[in-house]
């Protein structure tokens, strides 16, 4: 680790630490305590940025855009973002992957529905480009070398969620949104043609724990937030589980934050009381199974639509993976040839990844343990739980087309 890593990663569980009110010093808290630790994370996520005050902490971090060029040269790599020059407004947005299915491209959805953006901060960017993982050949390089791809700690990456507001008559019907005349009480921003959009849903994953901490906060008042799986949230809601209506597509009550969550805002320095007031933790995922081996489930009702029943974070991301030439076979994940779509949940299979039959458990251990996976045996290399470098990673190679992360509309 240099010395500069080593200071962003000490600076980083520093500040991490320095929220937690000292009662709830618990050993591990992001296991023992995933609420706590989801609320420390969006919080300190959504402040204003020091550098770039009108921009939150998250909007400064470098995007899926920047991050996985359209044509990447190999000399020359992604550079992360200046302080200072960090663009506001006019979101350049992808259109969420669940809504029309691939292939997606940059402010091209049907209007009316939601669109996303992805950040990592500089601990994750750093990583991704010192293994080559932002273009497909780079990407090859590492499958082909059997290197055990694993993130350093305190990397963070982030979805946001965007939906039109006001105009949009697809949320006239039963829905809340709205803007000008009341009362979407969310974050507002402005997409590439300036209409008005809405923060209504956002993912954190933060490498805090080998398998990454997996929390998902939602708008108040979107349709359907807890259907089907309920909403539970030990530390920040003043009803810590709300079950699912047998109706979907309704709306909850509001979270109501409790005196805990409200105390954390204030020693995190949050800047914007709409974060805590009108965004609820729908859920953590601290593991795949529960103690008796159930699968657990988390999805958010906007960015999983459709596929909040099976939807299992740290599953699904599981199989972020890239075969021996950079490309990646398993699309967004879910179970291939099945319409809507379906995520895998439970512990993640070793035959997705690896040519299990010729070789025997103790042996795939080992490569656990020594970090190093014999070429011959892997079908897909495992990637750390980032879909960014396999979903997003162009190649040098004109021909191949672009992936769904690449604007179709030169800009
Ligand atoms: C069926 C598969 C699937 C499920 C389930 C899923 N994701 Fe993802 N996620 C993806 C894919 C594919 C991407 C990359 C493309 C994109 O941005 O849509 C992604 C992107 C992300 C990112 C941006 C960083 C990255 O990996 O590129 C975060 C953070 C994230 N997801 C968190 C979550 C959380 C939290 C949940 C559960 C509430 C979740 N995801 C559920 C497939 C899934």
């Amino acid at each position: 680790m240099s010395t500069r890593t080593m200071f962003l990663a000490v600076a980083a569980a520093a500040l991490l630490l320095a929220g937690q009110p000292a009662a709830a010093q618990a050993p591990n808290p992001a296991m023992t305590q995933p609420d706590l630790v989801n609320w420390q994370l969006f919080i300190t996520l959504n402040k204003n940025s020091k550098a770039t005050p009108a921009a939150l902490e998250w909007e400064t971090w470098i995007d899926d855009l920047g991050n996985f060029p359209a044509s990447p040269d190999p000399k020359t790599p992604p550079t992360w973002p200046s302080a200072g020059k960090v663009k506001v407004g006019n979101k350049r947005l992808l259109t969420a992957h669940t809504v029309t299915g691939a292939p997606r491209a940059v402010d091209e959805r049907p209007a009316g529905d939601s669109s996303e953006e992805t950040h990592r901060n500089k601990i994750a960017f750093d990583y991704i480009v010192a293994n080559k993982m932002w273009y497909r050949e780079g990407l090859a390089d590492v499958v082909k070398s059997g290197t055990l791809i694993q993130y350093p700690q305190n990397a963070i990456e982030m979805k946001a969620n965007w939906a039109p507001m006001d105009g949009n008559p697809k949320y006239k019907a039963g829905a809340r949104y709205t803007l000008n005349n009341k009362p979407f009480t969310g974050r507002v921003d402005s997409d590439e043609n300036g209409n008005a959009i809405g923060l209504v849903a956002m993912h954190i994953m933060a490498k805090q724990v080998p398998l990454w901490t997996w929390g998902t906060f939602e708008y108040v008042d979107n349709p359907g937030r807890c259907d089907f799986i309920g909403c539970k949230d030990s530390f920040g809601a003043k009803t810590s589980y709300v079950a699912p209506a047998a109706a979907t597509g309704g709306f909850y009550s509001a979270c109501q934050p409790t005196p805990a969550l409200k105390a954390l805002f204030k020693t995190l320095g949050g800047t914007d009381t709409t974060f805590i007031n009108s965004y609820c933790l729908k859920g953590s995922q601290p593991d795949y199974v529960a103690a008796d081996g159930m699968p657990s489930l988390l999805g958010n009702s906007v960015t999983e639509k459709g596929f909040v029943q099976s939807s299992s974070c740290i599953t699904c991301h599981a199989r972020a993976s890239a075969a021996s030439d950079g490309s990646n076979p398993s699309g967004f994940g879910a179970k291939p040839g099945v319409t809507p779509p379906v995520s895998y949940n439970g512990a993640p299979d070793p035959t997705w990844f690896y040519n299990t039959a010729t070789l025997n458990p103790d042996e795939l251990w080992q490569w656990e343990q020594t970090g190093k996976i014999p070429p011959a045996a892997i079908k897909l290399l495992p990637l750390d739980f980032s879909w960014g470098p396999p979903f997003c990673a162009n190649s040098v190679d004109p021909t191949v087309p672009r992936s769904p992360c690449t604007p179709q509309k030169a800009k």
